[in-house]
């Protein structure tokens, strides 16, 4: 693998590609949804490293959601391997199934905040991943807000924090939602097509936000889009899947839209 052509802000610490650092590690993953039905997934390879922000590119329909949710158990493995954040995913019993969900941050298309609480409590919600239910008007450590608070500042809406979830902007809840995420002190973040409702500027803003996280955390950011130029401006290494299948994959700096064509395939974007 060559890294020579990368520019220093992009290249990774040479420890990152060592195996041992891998949060996720994919193997041979196939999926069937239904007996009897097609393979969703179909040999799937992934590993996922420190810092990094791989993007997750395919047309609607090629699987990208599978992936993500077949790393937390949210899909079913039919073969194959999965382990993220040191668990076996094909293996686990409910208590550490809970464990492993609490250390993976989501992020979504459509954000999943309360639209009826604070922007606060949204973010303070991040922090009872683990605890089960609990009385959302109050209980929460003081430390806890001073953190969430620190969380809001970083995404660029402390001003926000007291205001109702729902009077935000997209790109504003989204951020919101990159905070909750990050109250859980995740070992990985997934981000399933997290700027397909926002527009153009605000995606880049919110891709940007996610990478710098990558980075300063030190932890991969799996990030799913259908818009090749947002991955080849906002992603470290690039994954393409088509028909449940990965038929692209390398450093970002190393690919081009001529090279990632192929992902698109017309019949993919299903015709309903
Ligand atoms: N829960 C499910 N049950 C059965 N089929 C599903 C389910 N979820 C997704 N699929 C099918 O799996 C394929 C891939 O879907 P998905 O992973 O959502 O792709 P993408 O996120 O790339 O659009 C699609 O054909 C979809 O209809
Ligand atoms: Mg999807």
């Amino acid at each position: 693998m060559s890294t020579t052509l990368l520019p220093l802000e992009a290249a990774l610490p040479a420890e990152q590609t060592t195996e041992q650092d891998s949060l996720v590690r994919v193997r041979d993953l196939k999926v069937q949804y239904t007996p009897g039905s097609g393979l969703v997934l179909d040999g799937v390879d992934l590993d996922l490293f420190r810092g990094e922000t791989v993007a997750l590119l395919g047309s609607s329909g090629s699987g990208k959601s599978t992936l993500m949710k077949s790393l937390t158990g949210f899909a079913p493995i039919t073969s194959g391997t999965v382990q993220a954040c040191e668990f076996n995913v094909a293996d686990l019993r409910r208590g550490q199934l809970r464990r492993l969900r609490s250390q993976v941050g989501q992020v979504f298309q459509q954000f999943n905040l309360i639209g009826r609480i604070s922007v606060l409590t949204n973010v303070l919600t991040g922090a009872l991943h683990d605890a089960g239910p609990v009385n959302l008007a109050g209980s929460f450590r003081s430390s806890d807000r001073r953190r969430a608070l620190e969380l809001l500042d970083r995404v660029g809406i402390a001003h926000k924090a007291a205001d109702e979830a729902r009077s935000l902007s997209g790109g504003q809840q989204q951020r919101v939602a990159i905070a909750r995420a990050l109250m859980q002190n995740p070992r990985l973040i997934l981000a399933d097509e997290p700027v397909a409702s926002l527009d153009p500027r605000m995606s880049r803003v919110v891709l940007e936000l996610l990478q710098s996280i990558a980075r300063e955390e030190n932890i991969p950011v799996l990030v799913s889009l259908h818009v090749l130029p947002l991955a080849l401006g906002h992603s470290d290494r690039i994954v393409g899947l088509r028909h449940g299948q990965i038929i692209v994959s390398g450093r970002t700096n190393d690919l081009d839209a001529e090279q990632l064509a192929p992902v698109y395939d017309i019949d993919d974007q299903g015709e309903e």
